[in-house]
């Protein structure tokens, strides 16, 4: 039976999405920016099968988003029952953002074997119904979601201000409050929720701003202020949503002390304990060498600015 498979990297937004409208669509309720991960890789071969089946990892699963994903786009579409097996070579579910890379690269790989047709920013669009993040591993380089369509596009390609990411593993382990679930409470619950919503299109604003101008100090400190901003959110919502350990902690005042002395480096953090450390080219062995000092050198992956999604052999 033919297969299909297609790659796709995680990104991680310096400009963050907490929280959705109250409408159909998976449609965030502010704009969000990303930059994609080159070495870490969601890989997906779909093949035709009696009924669908998903593994992840060499591990059968059951995902309720893949399967509402599925059901969607059969409302729409004659797709065939498939067989979906899908590897990450970094661990899943952990603050990594393996859900976007998974639905990019899903979506890919479907387009193609169901010749469903969809240029890319369709294809941004249903990964964004699968997982709003999803919507920008179609694209590499500076990735925005904006209104009033809600499909990604790039903004600048990474040739434009290439950056590094130097991730600092500091909990393996899959986190118990989905994205989903999380931002759902913080929208219904966090007092600070309003701010964030009305603040959201002057911090993307901002961050475009920077990047036009290749200003990274100007990103850096947009792009903290966000992050912050939705940990904000995460730790006054009902229940709590904390997701730092003391190593992140660790690790976001090192990569303060480093900006202190001149170092071009800033750190943005997901749902999950992971520091992403995001500098500029030439100070990336000394965020490196620091990250390891803190959580050890098995636990530092340094990530240049990642492809879009695309086909692979199977
Ligand atoms: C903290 O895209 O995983 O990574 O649309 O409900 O699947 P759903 O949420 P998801 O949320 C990502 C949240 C974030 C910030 C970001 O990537 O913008």
């Amino acid at each position: 039976m033919s297969a299909t498979a297609a790659q796709a990297h995680p990104n991680i937004a310096l400009i963050k999405y907490w929280g959705k409208q109250d409408k159909p669509g998976n449609l965030p309720a502010t704009p969000n920016l990303s930059i994609t991960l080159a070495e870490l890789t969601t890989r997906t071969r779909v093949s035709s099968a009696g009924r669908d089946e998903l593994w992840l990892n060499g591990n059968r699963k059951e995902d309720p988003k893949v399967n509402g994903f599925l059901a969607a786009l059969r409302k729409k579409f004659a797709v065939e029952p498939l067989k979906i097996e899908s590897e990450n070579n970094f661990p899943t579910g952990a603050g990594l953002a393996s859900s976007a890379s998974g639905f990019a690269a899903l979506i890919t790989a479907i387009n193609e074997h169901a010749q469903l047709g969809l240029n890319r920013e369709l294809m941004s669009e249903w990964a964004r119904r699968g997982s709003a993040s999803a919507a920008r591993s179609l694209f590499s380089g500076y990735v925005a979601l904006v209104p009033p369509m809600w499909r990604a596009h790039q903004l600048a390609p990474a040739s434009h201000m290439p950056l590094n990411v130097v991730v600092a593993i500091t909990n393996r382990q899959t986190k118990s409050v989905s994205s989903t679930q999380g931002m759902e409470y913080s929208r219904l619950t966090s007092p600070y929720y309003s701010a964030w919503l009305r603040g959201g299109p002057d911090d993307f604003a901002a961050a475009s701003s920077a990047i036009n101008q290749r200003d990274f100090e100007a990103l850096a400190q947009i792009s903290e202020l966000s992050c912050l901003k939705m940990h904000s959110l995460m730790l006054t919502s009902n229940p709590t949503l904390s997701y730092w350990n003391p190593a992140t902690v660790a690790c976001m005042d090192a990569v303060r002390d480093l900006r202190n002395q001149g170092c071009a480096v800033f750190f943005t953090i997901d749902a999950g304990p992971q520091l992403k450390a995001v500098c500029l080219p030439e100070a990336t062995s000394q965020v490196a060498a620091t990250l390891k000092n803190i959580v050890g050198d098995e636990q530092v992956i340094v990530c240049g600015m990642g492809d879009a999604a695309g086909l692979i052999e199977p």
